[in-house]
């Protein structure tokens, strides 16, 4: 499941991308390649950038400088409305779920752009049984692992293109993270390109097809995922 087609463009790149808060500049210049039909592990110490990174390509932050380009089309300046009709879905950190909404409602918000609630239910618990059982539930009351079941279920139903997951694994235990990424890697080898920001880098790793790894808001190295594990250590103890 891995690299695009030479005659395409890559799924996403970014080129030179600058970001930041206020006169505080913290993406100093960020060259990523995300090819289609890819698993790539955005990894990379506390404060790295990862997070708003996502939220340029995701359209929620402004690039002060460089390009975001979408299929060989550069999106800097469309809004999240606008990439999320061409295929892109972030999951934010903290899972973007409504707590006091049942499972049921959280997948039905989540449909206003598209299929039928009875298909999307039908997928989501096809690929997430244990939410079936859970459908009446509020969803604040799920367990963390199942929350975050229904956070990527919320971003499948929008049939996306390009999925961004941003730590998926928090506050989690290491045996959910573990099946987590199992259902993330099935995701993807369905077709779903999908970018994984993770604290957990030994264990998205195994499971990605290329990864990068972020330090203070610059990419030091991307590649194959034997190629990144080398050069975490120098950079932080990734778990
Ligand atoms: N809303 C914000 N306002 C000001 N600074 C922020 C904000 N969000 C993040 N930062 C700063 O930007 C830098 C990168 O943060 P972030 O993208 O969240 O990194 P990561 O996701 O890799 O932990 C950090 O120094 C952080 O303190
Ligand atoms: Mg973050």
């Amino acid at each position: 499941m891995t690299a695009g087609r030479p005659d395409r463009p890559p799924l996403l790149e970014l080129r030179g991308v600058r970001a930041g808060y206020g006169e505080v500049e913290v993406l100093h210049g960020v060259d990523l390649v995300v090819p289609e039909r890819c698993l790539f592990a955005l990894l990379g110490p506390n404060g790295a950038g990862k997070t708003t990174t996502l939220s340029v390509i995701a359209g929620l932050h402004r690039a002060t400088d460089g390009d975001v380009v979408l299929a060989g089309r550069r999106v800097n300046g469309a809004t999240a409305d606008q990439l999320a009709r061409r295929g892109l879905c972030l999951v934010p950190e903290g899972r973007g779920i409504f707590p006091n909404l049942t499972v049921r409602e959280n997948l039905l918000m989540a449909t206003h752009t598209g299929s039928p609630i009875a298909d999307v239910e039908a997928r989501t618990f096809a690929r997430f049984p244990r939410l079936r059982d859970r459908r009446g539930q509020l969803a604040g009351t799920l367990s963390g692992g199942e929350q975050q079941m229904l956070a990527m279920a919320r971003g499948l139903a929008t049939d996306p293109a390009l999925l961004l997951l941003d730590e998926l694994s928090m506050g989690l235990a290491p045996i959910l993270v573990e099946e987590l990424y199992g259902l993330v890697a099935e995701v993807a080898a369905e077709g779903v390109s999908i970018v994984v920001v993770e604290q957990f880098a030994r264990m998205v790793l195994g499971v990605a097809d290329r990864a990068a790894l972020m330090v203070r808001g610059r990419v030091e190295a991307q590649g194959g995922p034997a190629e990144i594990e080398g050069a975490l250590s120098g950079a932080y103890l990734g778990q």
